[in-house]
């Protein structure tokens, strides 16, 4: 990672990469809902950021559907930045990838006037403070029309709901996981290392959404 304090190391991003189809909950149905609420029309030239962009497949998504829109895809991870160039690389000439730390401030003049910031599973490695930071930093720079889309994982507002997530995502995780490969082998690990909601990891914070709008 850059210079920040953040928990999520090169084998998390290692890991991750092998598990995410497994692990996440309708991994591509969430990224389709994210886009159809993207404002311009498939035709538009407009510039994208995606923060915390992992192997980029988000951006690569967007870029799929936009042809005349340019990306910038950030992430904090050198593994992470290693394999998004080459999943862009069909889009080299409107795509640049880059280091960042979401954390800081540094990198905010990238999101300068931009159309649209994206941000898949990483607010919730922001605390408290760091959210709401975010967000107001990303409404004061991006453009007028501008927009910041984002999936996460949230806290529902009663605790009993954390149980009936953690069971859900079990369940939704070992059918993945035999649908893609027709064996508990990643389930197992998901099930036993990778739910938030029973084994939540140093710098994993999901918070009520609203509560962070205030
Ligand atoms: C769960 S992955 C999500 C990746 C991608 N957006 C996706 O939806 O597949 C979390 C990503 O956040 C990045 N990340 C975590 N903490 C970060 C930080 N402080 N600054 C920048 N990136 C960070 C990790 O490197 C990783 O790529």
């Amino acid at each position: 990672m850059t210079g920040s304090d953040t928990a999520w190391s090169g084998d998390d991003s290692r890991v991750y990469s092998r598990l995410a189809d497994i692990a996440v909950p309708s991994r591509r149905e969430q990224m389709a809902i994210l886009i159809t609420q993207i404002r311009f029309k498939t035709t538009d030239a407009f510039k994208l950021v995606d923060l915390a962009c992992g192997e980029s497949g988000l951006t690569k998504a967007i870029q799929t559907l936009y042809p005349k829109a340019r990306a910038t895809a950030l992430d904090g991870s050198q593994s992470m930045l290693t394999v998004a160039p080459i999943n862009l690389a069909e889009f080299e000439d409107r795509t640049e990838t880059g280091v960042f730390d979401i954390t800081a401030e540094d990198w905010l003049h990238q999101i300068d006037g931009v159309g649209l910031v994206v941000l898949s599973l990483v607010i919730h490695h922001l605390d408290s403070t760091g959210k709401p930071r975010l967000y107001r930093n990303v409404f004061n720079c991006i453009a007028e029309r501008g927009a910041l889309l984002l999936v996460d994982i949230v806290a529902g507002r009663r605790p009993s709901v954390w149980s009936l997530h953690a069971n859900l995502f079990d369940r939704i995780a070992y059918e993945q996981s035999m649908t893609a490969t027709d064996s508990t082998e990643l389930y197992d690990i998901v099930r036993k290392e990778w739910n938030i909601f029973i084994y939540p990891q140093e710098g994993e914070m999901p918070d009520i959404f609203f509560d962070n709008l205030n």
